[in-house]
């Protein structure tokens, strides 16, 4: 009960007052363990490219990845996944590069694991980037992606990379059943450590544009598109379906992607099955920050770092991000002022 009197009951405003105060009622903290770093890997020796749509971000060859897993050691991020860009004459119909163990990412994969044992390396399993069509699988002749032949691909290209020495392997292809057979197969050939990130509500967004560009894959998918398998932006109840498939399936932590127009998704998920939840902040959504940042328009740090931080709070435990060294260094700076 209260007077309906000349002042405010309840002054909000008096915890505000002071950062003392501010601080101490803060529920999200975002920290560089929060923060999982993709990276784009060509083969061969000393190169590196600009991605034109993702200013910032490179392609570059294992010897200059070294120093960004460095830094990543360094910042105290505990991951990096890692997507190739593989060369046109290595692309087929059959994907048979994706399970090559002399192929790019098995390479990437040793001699990151014996440079920085402590350091997580996450692979992506999906035949997009080793596919003529750039579809996510094997296709028939009416360009139908094939769910059953792919998941049989899918595992091998899972197991390369277990034996390569993967830590965790990130399926982000959207077939139904791969989590299982993938579980199955590792643990027939003794990888039961070998962790399985599953892009469980991987949406059908148009928000993967940049990353289609860095991986070279849009030219090859040209004018085709992925909705026969990743999601309807307009869907939320089955998102819930899929992450509880992939949780019966075998899979340690699940993601939603993209981040920031899903972020009911993200809280959805997490209220309801407690799993380790993870957000992938997409090229797409880089990419705005970035130019609007470029223009000037927005303050880059401030707002990447409030993006970050929403993902924490509507549950993520971590998140995938093109910012991740960015992220760290500001995190690291503000916690020596
Ligand atoms: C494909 C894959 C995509 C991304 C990660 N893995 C694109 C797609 O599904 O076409 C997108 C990541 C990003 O946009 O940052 N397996």
């Amino acid at each position: 009960m209260h007077a309906l009197g000349k002042y405010p009951h309840k002054r909000m405003r008096r915890m505000r007052h002071d950062e003392f105060s501010r601080r101490l009622m803060r529920e999200t903290l975002l920290t560089p363990a929060d923060l999982i770093y993709p990276v784009f890997v060509l083969d061969g020796n000393n190169r590196s490219e600009q991605v034109a749509s993702m200013p910032g971000v490179i392609r570059q060859t294992l010897d200059k990845l070294l120093h960004q897993a460095e830094e990543c050691v360094k910042l105290g991020i505990p991951a990096l996944a890692i997507f190739p860009v593989i060369d046109l004459p290595l692309k087929s119909l059959d994907a048979a590069e994706a399970y090559n163990p002399e192929g790019l990412v098995p390479r990437v994969v040793r001699a990151l694991k014996q440079r920085f044992p402590e350091l997580g390396i996450i692979t992506d399993i999906a035949l997009d980037p080793y596919t003529i069509h750039g579809q996510d699988g094997l296709i028939d002749s009416n360009g139908y992606v094939l769910n059953d032949e792919t998941v049989a691909v899918l595992v091998k290209q899972a197991l390369t990379h277990a034996e390569a020495g993967a830590d965790v392997v990130a399926p982000s292809d959207m077939m139904d059943g791969r989590i299982g057979a993938i579980r199955n197969a590792l643990d027939s050939q003794n990888h039961i450590h070998t962790r399985i990130l599953a892009y469980s509500a991987k949406y059908a967004s148009s928000f993967y544009g940049p990353f289609r560009d860095a991986v070279g894959s849009s030219a090859n998918l040209g004018a085709g598109n992925k909705y026969t398998y990743q999601m309807d932006p307009a869907n939320s109840d089955e998102a819930l379906w899929e992450v509880g498939l992939d949780l019966e399936e075998g899979a340690d932590m699940v993601m939603i992607k993209p981040g920031m127009p899903y972020l009911d998704i993200v809280r959805r998920i997490k209220d309801t099955y407690q799993a380790p939840t993870f957000v992938y902040q997409v090229s797409g959504e880089y990419a705005m920050l970035k130019a609007a940042a470029q223009n000037g328009w927005l303050n880059e740090k401030a707002c990447v770092l409030e993006a970050l931080l929403g993902f924490k709070r509507a549950g993520a435990d971590g998140i995938l991000t093109y910012f991740a060294l960015d992220a760290a260094n500001w995190l690291m700076e503000s916690k020596m002022e």
